[in-house]
């Protein structure tokens, strides 16, 4: 069959990569999907059941620092477009060790950057659309908002790493001409979320009656954004954003990190049929993270305005949706919360 683009999706087997390829391969038939992904503890083929035998889809295991597989993967799929999500991407694992994120998200974003353009030369009918976050911009104070013109600070090792990738995104635009885009999102939550982030730790937490730990006060504000809303943008942005231009992404959505736990044990009281008030008793604050960052929150009007997308949901419905979603797949969670998760979970938790 001949397909209009071969896209190739980096880290298609985590969380946000996962959502991006099923819509694609869904709503593009006429699209070759080719999902390349080392399967970190973060990555799991499961994710992506439901579409693995659709005729325009392919998965290739390997790691965005290895220059020949890459240049072996854009050969062999003849690839034509690239979304970029591979990542090491939990703040507390890059506090504990930072140089796994160094060589991931810096090194292999401009690995990936020198195979496109290897393969791509000068030609411009490409699009390298690299996914990134907000914490690229540091901590906001009580007011205002992140836009696409606030000056980069980023904070953590994470947000460094990642910060560092998108000005080699950028600097392969200006120098090279490399036809790229640049999308800048919130705080994701939804379906295959790994239990080590706030929403999925908590609801995890609570189905197993274990401590619900929140750092420091619990006043961190966060702006969340439903992980499908996202994948949606990203579509978007792919196919309608200018080249050399970046979009924030977010939901206009904030929480201090204690209400919305608070929140989630209202709705799982429920959805569990517990007494009300009997999962927040779990609540317990714990030391908390190091340069914490204080507030994220998001202008999206450059995307909605030249772009008209918006959000599909409201976080309560997002919520519920997510929920369900875990306490209907109880042994997706069972699988990847065994073995090495529960030497995690101890070290970071236990006598914190
Ligand atoms: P995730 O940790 O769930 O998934 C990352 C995926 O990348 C995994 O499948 C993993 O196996 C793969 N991977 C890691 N290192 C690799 C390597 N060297 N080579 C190939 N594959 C590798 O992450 P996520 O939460 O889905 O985030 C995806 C992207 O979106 C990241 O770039 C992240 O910075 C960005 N982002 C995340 C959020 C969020 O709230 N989760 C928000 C904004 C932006
Ligand atoms: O803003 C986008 C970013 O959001 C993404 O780039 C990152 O990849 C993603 O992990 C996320 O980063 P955060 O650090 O904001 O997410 P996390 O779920 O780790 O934490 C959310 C907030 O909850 C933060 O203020 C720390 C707090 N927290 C987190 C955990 C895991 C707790 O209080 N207790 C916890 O156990």
């Amino acid at each position: 069959m001949n397909f209009s683009k071969h896209i190739l999706v980096t880290g298609g087997a985590g969380f946000i990569g996962s959502h991006v390829v099923r819509r694609l391969v869904r709503n593009y038939p006429n699209y070759l999907i080719v999902n390349l992904d080392k399967l970190t503890y973060a990555g799991n083929l499961e994710n992506l059941n439901d579409v693995a035998a659709a005729p325009n889809y392919r998965f290739e295991r390997a790691d965005i620092c290895d220059a020949a597989a890459l240049q072996r993967i854009f050969d062999a799929h003849q690839i034509t477009d690239v979304i970029h999500l591979a990542a090491e991407s939990h703040v507390d694992r890059s506090i504990e060790g930072p140089m796994e994120f160094v060589m991931t998200n810096v090194v292999g974003t401009v690995q990936l950057l020198q195979a496109a353009r290897a393969s791509w030369g000068n030609e411009t009918n490409h699009v390298f659309h690299h996914v990134s976050t907000d914490e690229v911009y540091g901590s906001l104070g009580d007011t205002g908002l992140f836009e696409e013109s606030t000056a980069y600070d980023p904070r953590s090792p994470y947000s460094a790493s990642k910060a560092s990738s998108d000005h080699f995104v950028r600097a392969y635009y200006h120098t090279y001409g490399l036809p790229i885009k640049m999308s800048n999102c919130s705080n994701n939550y939804g379906s295959h979320h790994f239990p080590e982030k706030l929403i999925p730790l908590m609801i995890h937490n609570i189905i197993e009656n274990k401590p619900l730990p929140i750092y420091g006060k619990g006043d961190n504000i966060r702006d969340w954004l439903w992980v499908e809303d996202h994948a949606s943008a990203i579509d978007a942005i792919f196919h309608n954003g200018r080249i050399g231009e970046s979009y924030n992404v977010g939901g206009l959505n904030e929480w201090t990190n204690l209400e919305l736990v608070h929140y989630l044990c209202r709705c799982m009281d429920d959805k569990l049929g517990r007494t009300a008030g009997t999962s927040a008793e779990l609540i317990t604050y714990v030391t908390d993270r190091a340069g914490h960052d204080k507030r994220y929150a998001i202008d999206a009007c450059k995307l909605s305005t030249e772009i008209g997308w918006q959000p599909s949901v409201t976080f309560e419905e997002g919520l519920s949706k997510t929920i369900d979603w875990y306490l209907a797949n109880q042994d997706w969670v069972s699988k990847v919360t065994s073995g090495a998760y529960q030497e995690y979970y101890e070290k970071m938790y236990i006598g914190r």
